[in-house]
């Protein structure tokens, strides 16, 4: 497996080479070093985190400082791997000069994480961390401020979760012409303003397939059909342990049946005093 760092240079040539991106989700510690461990190209923070790690019904509820948490715990864990956080709702709508300070205060608290190998040597590549925010045309503004100010920005197009309520719940996106030539021109308006990558989420497969021929920069699918550069799955959705799984979904493990079962053997080990036995006793 490749030793050097992912780049947003790194995910570029593997575009132009034709290279298929790997991205997973990752909240935590544990699950960003073996996602590292595992070759995946980026590690992406996600708001999802607002319901498969803290319960609530939609991304809405948050903040940026579960986020500034969140990806500390991933940075800890990554060696290799991009680590790509999303900016969480009303982090960046009310305008660039908010979008940019707050931008700046994910990346310089994710960063100031100080990276050590298993023997103790200070790591010497430094890992690359980047933000993520959604919308087309209207997030261009704010999309350049960042990107200025030295911060790598990755777009999301499609069905947008923060947004989801204002047209009808999350639903497939671009199946109309004028939906479908929207999202093309909002891809060449973010190339545009510079990310190095779009996230193409829910939209039907040769819309996706049209605006990964007609951008330069990477597109990393979700509910996107193959044609896309890379793909993203909700790593908590490809374990198994969260709800039931979505179309766009390929389960590979059933992590939920897992834990449950050792759970209740646990407590029933405990109940009965199996556990602790004499081989766990000092
Ligand atoms: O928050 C998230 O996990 C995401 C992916 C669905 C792309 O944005």
């Amino acid at each position: 497996m490749e030793s050097k760092t992912v780049t947003t240079t790194t995910l570029l040539k593997k575009k132009q080479k034709g290279e298929k991106i790997t991205v997973l989700t990752a909240y935590d510690y544990p699950t960003a070093k073996l996602l590292d461990e595992a070759g995946l190209d980026i590690a992406l923070v996600g708001d999802s985190l607002g319901q498969v790690v803290l319960g609530y019904d939609s991304t809405l509820p948050v903040t940026l400082e579960d986020m500034v948490h969140h990806t500390k715990a991933v940075v800890r864990g990554t060696r290799r791997a991009m680590v790509v956080a999303d900016m969480p709702f009303m982090s960046y709508q009310a305008g660039p000069n908010e979008a940019v300070a707050n931008a700046g205060y994910l990346i310089q608290e994710a960063a100031a994480i100080s990276h050590q190998t298993e023997d103790r040597k200070p790591v010497t590549e430094t890992i690359t961390i980047a933000v993520k925010l959604e919308g087309g045309e209207h997030m261009v503004s704010t999309i350049v401020r960042i990107v200025e100010a030295g911060i790598p920005v990755m777009g999301h197009l499609g069905m947008l979760p923060m947004s989801a309520t204002r047209f009808g719940g999350a639903r497939v996106h671009g199946k109309t012409k004028s939906e479908a030539e929207r999202i093309l021109r909002d891809a060449k308006e973010l190339e545009e303003a510079g990310v190095f990558a779009i996230v193409l989420e829910l939209v039907p497969k040769d819309l996706a397939k049209q605006v990964t021929d007609a951008i330069s920069v990477p597109t990393i699918g979700i509910g996107a059909g193959p044609h896309c550069d890379g793909h993203v799955l909700v790593t908590s959705d490809l374990l198994g342990l969260y709800g039931a799984p979505f179309k766009h979904v390929k389960q590979y493990a059933d992590l939920s049946g897992t834990i449950l079962q050792a759970f209740k053997e646990y407590a029933e080990d405990v109940r009965t005093g199996k556990f602790p036995g004499e081989e766990h006793s000092f």
